[in-house]
């Protein structure tokens, strides 16, 4: 094992996680997930942020929301539910604002 020579200065992670339709927790994951995630990864380009903000789909975070789908940013940023597509671009800002490392 080794340390990775990258990094991102910040890590967005977004379930995209799928339950079948009779499963108790019914999470809203498996229908908002994808498109969040990719609306956050054009958002990202758009910004010219690509290289420096990781968007990666995730399995369940332990939110299971029914209404949109869960976001975890780190190394800071907190841990966010019932995200939808429109709430993309507040959520990219708000991830880079917080994982902003003050410069000396
Ligand atoms: S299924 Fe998405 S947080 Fe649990």
């Amino acid at each position: 094992m080794k340390p990775s020579s990258i990094a991102p200065r910040v890590q967005l992670f977004v379930c995209t996680n799928v339950r079948a339709a009779e499963d108790p927790l019914k999470s809203a994951c498996g229908a908002h997930g994808l498109p969040v995630f990719n609306a956050l990864r054009a958002e990202a380009s758009r910004l010219g942020v690509s290289g420096a903000v990781w968007i990666t789909r995730s399995g369940c975070l332990g939110h299971c929301p029914r209404d949109g789908c869960s976001v975890v940013v780190y190394p800071r940023g907190g841990q966010w539910t019932d995200v939808r597509t429109d709430d993309t671009e507040a959520l990219l800002r708000e991830a880079i604002t917080s994982n902003t490392t003050p410069r000396r």
